[in-house]
């Protein structure tokens, strides 16, 4: 399938989406949010992918939504529009993604990257939500998602004040896995996404449900679900494989089943 604002390949069992509008700097509009749900959900379906990246240039990951799409919007325009929703069908992936971040990750761009399972960062990556200059506020989850990361505090400064984060920053606070040179961040993200996508598939997916629930359950009720999922990983040949494998002492042969 071709594309007209994304580029997507593959690495071995990597399945890479690369924005490119780059004089917008990745200003996510509408097409290509479409593109990317397209190729994500392309990639999650397909067997021979284990894990997903998604990733900008090196001057910017994405510098937030459209602002020039979003100028003259009225609340229902925005209600009609898929933009906001096409998060809600990110957080449906069930394969790993991880975000490879350089520059800017802006508004709808830091969001996005926030909605990624994963962030490797290169040292000039710079998260914000500067929504605040522009009269409005984080649409796409900004708030929550920055304030679970880095604490009130600091998320208030980020939201009320434009306060950028730097990649350093970023990796202090947990937002961000890994901070590596501008020249080396996809190929780190590739190294990494591939020994994620080599690993047990039904297992690896299980345990991104289950980190991810932690945001959208009491304790509770999240140890109960993680339980659930612990026991059915028991009725999966992976898991059979993996035990044995380890009592002799060789490597796992993993076929997501
Ligand atoms: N939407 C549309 N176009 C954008 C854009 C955006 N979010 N960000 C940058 N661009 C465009 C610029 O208009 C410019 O286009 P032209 O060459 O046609 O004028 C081009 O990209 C390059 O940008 P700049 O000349 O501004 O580059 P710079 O290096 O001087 O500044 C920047 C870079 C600080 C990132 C600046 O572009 C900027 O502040 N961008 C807007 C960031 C922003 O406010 N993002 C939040 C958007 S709202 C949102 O995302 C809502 C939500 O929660 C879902």
């Amino acid at each position: 399938m071709s594309y007209e604002f994304i580029l997507t390949r593959t690495e071995g069992r990597v399945g890479i989406v690369q924005f490119n509008r780059p004089k917008a700097l990745n200003a996510l509009n509408s097409n290509l949010m479409r593109e990317l749900m397209d190729a994500l959900e392309a990639f999650d379906a397909n067997d021979d992918i284990g894990c997903l990246i998604i990733t900008g240039n090196e001057r910017a990951f994405a510098a937030g939504a459209d602002i020039k799409e979003m100028a003259n919007a009225t609340p229902v325009t925005m209600l009609d529009s898929p933009n906001i929703g096409y998060y809600d069908r990110l957080r449906k992936i069930s394969k790993p993604i991880i975000a490879a971040v350089s520059g800017f990750a802006l508004g709808g761009g830091c969001e996005l990257a926030m909605s990624c399972d994963m962030i490797v960062a290169s040292e000039s990556a710079k998260f914000g939500q500067p929504e605040i200059n522009l009269g409005v506020i984080p649409g796409a989850g900004g708030t929550q998602r920055m304030t679970y990361a880095v604490g009130k505090a600091l998320a208030m400064e980020i939201c009320l004040n434009g306060r950028f984060l730097s990649a350093t920053e970023a990796q202090q606070y947990g937002l961000v896995n890994r901070v590596v040179p501008v020249e080396l961040y996809l190929e780190e993200a590739i190294k990494f996404a591939a020994e994620i996508a080599a690993r047990a598939p039904v297992a690896i997916r299980l345990a991104k449900e289950a980190i991810n629930a932690v945001f959208e359950t009491p304790l509770q009720a999240g140890l109960a679900h993680e339980r659930r999922l612990f026991y059915m990983l028991f009725s999966t040949e992976d898991q059979k494989e993996g035990m044995d494998a380890f009592i002799n002492k060789r490597p796992p042969t993993w076929q997501g089943k």
